[in-house]
């Protein structure tokens, strides 16, 4: 273990040009260790460099391996918590209080055990608050605009953490939608008819302003659509994680090896 904790062993990578780069590890555990330790990087030149780290974090359960590692020593001991600014790329419509929310799982696994600060930890708006989810967009799309200081052009986040959906979604930019093809707003909400749930989603406008996009997709049952987003036509209605091409930031990609099982490796360019 290294001062900074496990050091996984080094992952193999696989360019993919445009579409990213992959970075594969052992298993799910070793991806965890490697998306903690790039939350670390990406948050100290963040704040090195500009005084503040802006984080949009993903929700789902891949992440919740890479909270725990943080919330313990000794990651958390290299993280500069209270200049991070910790916001999300997306929100279910419910509760903070709810297991569902993107939120709630972050604040009970890691922020409200770490020394954050708080006028710094900016979730969507829920239903607590808000009766609308229309509204709560509008307002977080404003916050944000606050937050980063921007009038016009999109919020740059440091780091963006995106999941990779069996059905190829990303955020909650799910296939078939009109969000995908937002243009103009940052933030918009949306009822998802599969889901048969409201949904809150960050934009591809903002999602690729990024300055380090990275997604974390572990676990045989992403193998498939993996090999098909990176692989596969470009057709970002049926694969939605396919729109995210950063503007000039980096795109990665870290797995597992069960998650990379069906990529047979970037075809010559
Ligand atoms: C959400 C996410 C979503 C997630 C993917 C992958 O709110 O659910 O933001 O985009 O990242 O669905 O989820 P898992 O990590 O649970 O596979």
């Amino acid at each position: 273990m290294t001062e900074q904790g496990d050091e996984p062993a080094p992952p193999r990578t696989l360019d993919y040009g445009e579409r990213g780069t992959v970075r594969v590890y052992a298993d799910a555990e070793a991806l965890a260790h490697a998306a903690a330790r790039t939350f670390i990087r990406a948050m100290g030149e963040a704040v090195a460099d500009r005084g503040l780290g802006y984080v949009a974090f993903s929700g789902g359960s891949t992440p919740k391996r890479m909270a725990e590692l943080l919330a313990e020593h000794p990651y958390r001991d290299h993280v500069p918590w209270a200049e991070i600014e910790f916001c999300w790329g997306d929100e279910r419509w419910v509760p903070r209080s709810s297991p569902e929310s993107n939120a709630g799982v972050a604040m009970r696994t890691l922020l409200d055990h770490v020394p954050v600060s708080p006028s710094r930890v900016d979730p969507f708006p829920s239903p607590d608050e808000i009766p609308d989810p229309a509204l709560a967009a509008s307002m977080y799309e404003t916050n944000l605009k606050m937050i980063f200081g921007v009038t016009d052009g999109p919020p740059v986040f440091d780091l963006v953490l995106l999941g990779l959906g069996d059905d190829g979604h990303t955020a909650s930019l799910f296939p078939g939608t009109a969000a995908v093809h937002e243009t103009s707003a940052f933030v918009v909400s949306h009822y998802v008819d599969k889901l048969a749930a409201d949904r809150l989603t960050l934009t591809p406008p903002v999602l690729n302003a990024g300055r380090e996009v990275v997604f974390l997709v572990g676990g045989a049952g992403k193998a498939e659509t993996l090999a098909r987003v990176l692989e596969g036509p470009i057709d970002v209605d049926a694969l939605p994680s396919q729109v995210i091409r950063p503007t000039s930031g980096n795109l990665s990609w870290l797995t597992d090896e069960a998650a990379a099982a069906r990529l047979t490796g970037p075809k010559d360019a």
